[in-house]
């Protein structure tokens, strides 16, 4: 399994370091969280630190937008640097015209779902993302605990996506770690996002070892 450790739970006085830190520890993918003080109750980053840690790291960055109008801010964040841009189902932009958009600038899209949004909801997008982001927590902080009751929607995607003929890569958010990577594991996730499991341990290479080998069954 792919971990993509999220950077909320860095320390934001040195995130340029925070990012090598986990770079070398053996992160697949970095996820940063942009949150509006809108669509979520908390306010994080914006492009311009996104564009600012891109110097720090090779590795692909996942940027999770969860803000009211993801359209109006996709050039920004693709011009950052973005690898893959994934937005959410609920916020208020045209869900097709930011699909189209993210694709124009040679980003990959991906849609995320809340944990009140079923699975249903992403089908009619499943030939045209490249990702779908299945929130394990209601979004907004880190630190909160694993909602296990979401994994079906993992399974339910991916085999929707067969049908389709489509190998779909399913992330999940919020939540994870070492005491709950080998339940998501159980249900064929590709990526796991975690943030405290990672920042907060003492080793970030050793938790980030740790989780990859709790994933495998
Ligand atoms: C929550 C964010 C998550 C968060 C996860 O809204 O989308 O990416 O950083 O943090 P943990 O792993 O601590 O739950
Ligand atoms: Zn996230």
């Amino acid at each position: 399994m792919k971990i993509a450790p999220s950077m909320l739970s860095c320390d934001f006085a040195k995130m340029g370091d925070e990012l090598i830190r986990i770079d070398k520890g053996g992160a697949d993918w970095i996820h940063l969280d942009v949150m509006d003080g809108h669509f979520v109750p908390n306010i994080t980053i914006g492009p311009a630190i996104v564009s600012a840690l891109r110097q720090y790291s090779k590795l692909p960055f996942d940027v999770h937008l969860m803000i009211d109008y993801p359209l109006d801010y996709i050039e920004q964040f693709a011009k950052a640097g973005a690898d893959i841009i994934t937005f959410h189902i609920e916020a208020k932009s045209d869900i097709q015209a930011t699909i189209d958009k993210i694709k124009s600038l040679g980003v990959k899209p991906g849609l995320v779902i809340k944990p009140k949004t079923s699975a249903e909801e992403v089908f009619p997008y499943l030939e045209q993302v490249d990702l779908i982001l299945v929130m394990t927590v209601e979004p907004g902080f880190g630190g909160q605990s694993f909602m296990a009751d979401m994994l079906p929607k993992v399974t339910a995607i991916k085999e929707k996506a067969k049908e389709l003929g489509k190998n779909m890569l399913v992330e999940i958010d919020g939540g994870v770690n070492d005491k709950t990577i080998s339940q998501a594991a159980k249900f064929g996730v590709d990526v796991c996002v975690s943030g405290t499991g990672v920042f907060k341990a003492s080793d970030a290479k050793e938790a980030i070892d740790n989780l990859k080998r709790l994933s495998e069954v």
